[in-house]
């Protein structure tokens, strides 16, 4: 019976351990703990913890319960995955399929974990997979890494896996849903996503798979290195960070982490016994990563691969966690390494040694500006102050800012007034940071708001048009966060139920998604205002016209960031980065050409 289950974890589990692992708790008492409410905002501690009564309460707003119920409001999930969580803390396996102990969530678990499964056994004993094998000695993994890690490989096949997990029971449909296959272009079924790629399971900080990295082991250019799973209910990008739930509690007692690239960086460096090490998954950290962090530590330090501070992405991350408060440091590499995967290739010791000197961002943004400047001409000056000025800005402490002001005069030999003079037009510009991106950003960004905004406006009003659409547009190709968060919901909506009825939708939208709905209806509105014709044609073309708008402008403005990137990599003559950004280059161009 399931409640035995319950009955069980419950004693194994509790109830303090388990809160502690979320928030600081102080005694009160024998067998008892008082800490501020995670659930409430309040100054003095209302929130009580019963080591007796396995139990928690909080006084000030009246919530409470056991370790399910904690687990639940803490992560904001249903009961079938507290109760999946918390058996794992427990060590015990359940049993039965109960209905009521799962939903939508864990079966995608269940399908992602058999998928891990199925790649990692490829991986370890299909003939085919000897090159593959060869491949993972090259890169110096372990057996017991690869095991950890539970790397595989997707063979080059249209649908094994998709043949072996609904042999093993799952429906194609679900198999679909947790991003494993895509529709075939023609006719009906499935093929798999995957091919021909090194696979790294991605695992979300309580250990269950919830996607896939697969890098491409072939030798053909223009296709992507890396693929990863697509937007789905278990797999968010913006919220993942690889490795975390290895590196948690070494995080925790070490009381720092470190922030790497790529997943065979994040690897590596466990192999070589540095396990407070995560991953970004080569993109500016986001906030929801920030606060994920911020359960075990404040202090990150980053590893990126090239010089931050003419990389936007790096400096993005790294005011983000600014604004959550996180102290922030920076590893430079040593010597010619690329990566830290490349630097613990050469000798482990120096990563750890870079680990140890990581520098304050500041300090490092100084260097970096400084080092190579000719501080005599006036130009470089100038130069000079226009990087730095706008990251002091930002500095929440003035004492902290008065430092490097000065500082910032004493190299370039320009009056500290005239820079606090160019600093004040700066911070009002610049507080709070957010606002500042929206003002510059104006112009050019209205205009493909509004195209995004009429086309999902006249796709939730013409859902024949959604299929289409969502299988051009990816979520990254709207770049307005609140927008592409209602496009991402839709795409999984749809997927779910493969139809799109607005009012039902609506509905599955919580209360705090209340503005998402408001957003929606703006939406609908905009969509009529700008176009009111029933002509099915047109609407049609409309549609069409402006996925391909929307594509080709980001491509383009990665193609900028890349072709920036790239002149940075030439200039600090880069080989390995050159041929990176270019083979990027080339991809980009060629996708490009098919939009046009
Ligand atoms: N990445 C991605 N999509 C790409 C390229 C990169 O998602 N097209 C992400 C992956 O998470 C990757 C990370 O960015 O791990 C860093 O990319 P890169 O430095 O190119 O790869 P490495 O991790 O260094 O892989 P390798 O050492 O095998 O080249
Ligand atoms: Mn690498």
């Amino acid at each position: 019976m399931a409640t035995d289950n319950i009955e069980e974890i419950k004693a194994r589990v509790d109830v303090a351990d388990l809160i502690q692992e979320y928030i600081q708790l102080k005694p009160a008492g024998t067998n008892s703990f008082k800490a501020n409410c995670p659930f409430h905002n309040e100054k003095t501690p209302s929130f009580v913890v019963s080591k007796d009564k396995q139990i928690w309460h909080c006084f000030g707003c009246g919530e409470g319960g056991d370790i399910f119920s904690f687990v639940q409001k803490m992560e904001g999930i249903e009961f079938p995955e507290a109760l999946r969580i918390l058996a794992k803390k427990a060590g015990i396996t359940l049993q039965y399929q109960d209905p009521e102990m799962s939903n939508r969530k864990t079966k995608l678990f269940d399908i992602c974990k058999a998928a891990a499964d199925f790649y990692h056994q490829i991986l370890l004993d299909h003939p085919k997979a000897e090159s593959v094998r060869e491949y993972i000695k090259k890169r110096q993994l372990s057996e017991e890494t690869v095991e950890t890690w539970q790397i595989g490989f997707a063979p080059e096949a249209w649908d094994v896996l998709n043949k072996f997990l609904t042999q093993k029971g799952f429906s194609e449909e679900d198999i679909f849903q947790a991003g494993l296959t895509i529709k075939k272009d023609r006719g009906v079924g499935y093929n798999d996503r995957f091919r021909n790629r090194l696979m790294f399971p991605i695992w979300d900080t309580h250990g269950n798979v919830i996607g896939f990295g697969g890098r491409w082991l072939g030798k053909e250019e223009n296709v992507a290195k890396y693929i990863n799973t697509p937007q789905t209910i278990i797999y968010d990008k913006s919220r993942v960070l690889y490795g975390i739930d290895k590196a948690k509690m070494e995080i925790k007692k070490e009381k720092k982490v470190v922030v790497v690239e790529g997943y065979m960086d994040c690897i590596a460096s466990h192999q070589a016994g540095v396990i407070n090490v995560v991953a970004s998954s080569g993109t500016a950290l986001t906030p929801e990563q920030v606060k994920l962090i911020k359960r075990f530590t404040t202090d990150v330090i980053f590893a990126f691969d090239q010089d931050i501070a003419g990389n936007t992405a790096a400096k993005r991350g790294i005011e983000v966690a600014w604004q959550e408060e996180m102290s922030t440091k920076v590893i430079v590499l040593p010597g010619d390494a690329k990566d830290p995967d490349e630097l613990i290739k050469e000798d482990p010791s120096l990563w750890k040694k870079a680990i140890g000197e990581a520098q304050s961002v500041m300090d490092y943004y100084f260097a970096t500006t400084l080092d190579n400047a000719d501080l005599e001409n006036v130009d470089e000056k100038k130069r000079a102050a226009k990087t730095l000025l706008p990251v002091i800005a930002k500095l929440a402490d003035s004492i902290e800012q008065t430092h490097y002001i000065q500082k910032l005069s004493a190299a370039i030999k320009v009056e500290e007034s005239a820079l606090r003079d160019k600093l004040g037009s700066l911070s009002t510009a610049t507080t709070p940071a957010k606002k500042q991106e929206e003002t510059t950003a104006k112009p050019q960004s209205d205009r493909y708001l509004t195209i995004a905004e009429v086309l999902i406006g006249l796709v939730m009003k013409n859902p024949e048009h959604l299929n289409y659409v969502i299988d051009q547009l990816l979520p990254q190709h709207i770049s307005f966060e609140k927008l592409q968060q209602l496009y991402k919901k839709i795409i999984i909506y749809y997927t779910e139920n493969q139809v799109f009825n607005y009012n039902d939708f609506v509905k599955t939208l919580t209360e705090s998604e209340n503005s998402l709905a408001m957003y929606m209806d703006v939406l609908s509105l905009k969509a009529e205002h700008e176009f009111d014709s029933g002509d099915g044609d047109q609407l049609e073309r409309a549609v069409i016209t402006s996925v391909r708008e929307l594509k080709r402008h980001y491509i383009q403005q990665e193609l900028k960031s890349i072709e920036q990137k790239l002149r940075e990599a030439e200039e600090g003559n880069d080989e390995h980065q050159i041929e990176e950004f270019s083979r990027r280059f080339s991809e980009l161009t060629a996708e490009l050409k098919r939009v046009e």
